[in-house]
């Protein structure tokens, strides 16, 4: 063994309608492979933190308006200033747990009716998820689980179509798990799967780009 073939970490992603359960099963995720002895983090899109997501965040929020094209544009480019750590990252063997990513973007632009090849192209070129653990969830379920709250998109129409193009997106790299089951059973399904996935990377899996 030399240090060149260390083995490298999964990019794994959650996705999901709002309300969906994501960010609780991801924080569940996170502990279990930490207490497992796992070097991973949790990341997620939009990240807030940056000058971009600060853009993003205030027009989630309805403290500015923009043109569907340019805050299109501007969720890509939030991924894009993370790509390289992102890719440092999973090289040096953490796993990245990330909430929301390139399915989200197409998603929930196409759903405005923007054309879902437009919605696709800045997404090439970014790190293909070597798992996509989906959230499945009738939008009326998920619209009645504590209520959306005041962010622009978190309404019952609006999910349905974003919906529609999730089903869309989903491809070889999709696990589609039900969101109604208990809370356990979810989690119990994300380990096993994640488990799996981290074992193939570890084995050599190569890591490949959108959309491919
Ligand atoms: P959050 O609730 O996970 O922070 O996401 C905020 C909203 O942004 C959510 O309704 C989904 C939406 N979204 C996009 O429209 N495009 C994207 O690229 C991402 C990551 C999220
Ligand atoms: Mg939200």
């Amino acid at each position: 063994d030399d240090k060149t073939s260390m083995a490298r970490g999964s990019l794994i992603v959650l996705e999901g309608l709002d309300r969906s359960g994501k960010s609780s099963q991801c924080a569940k995720l996170l502990s279990y492979l930490q207490s497992n002895g796992f070097s991973v983090e949790a990341w997620r899109f939009p990240d807030r933190t940056t000058g971009i997501g600060q853009m993003i965040s205030s027009y989630l929020l309805n403290e500015s308006q923009l043109d569907d094209r340019a805050i299109h544009l501007l969720f890509s480019a939030n991924r894009w200033e993370k790509r390289a750590l992102m890719e440092r990252k999973l090289q040096s063997g953490t796993t990245l747990l990330v909430d929301r990513y390139s399915y989200s973007g197409v998603a929930f632009s196409a759903a405005k009716g923007l054309d879902l090849q437009w919605c696709k192209a800045p997404e090439e070129g970014l790190i293909a998820p070597d798992l996509v653990l989906y959230l499945d969830i009738p939008p009326e379920k998920a619209a009645e689980r504590g209520g959306y709250g005041n962010e622009r998109y978190e309404k019952l129409e609006f999910q349905k179509k974003v919906a529609e193009y999730y089903y869309a997106l989903r491809d070889s790299s999709w696990e589609v798990v039900d969101g109604c089951l208990k809370m356990e059973v979810v989690e119990e399904k994300l380990r096993e799967l994640t488990m799996n996935c981290i074992l193939k990377c570890q084995n050599g899996k190569p890591l490949v780009n959108l959309w491919s």
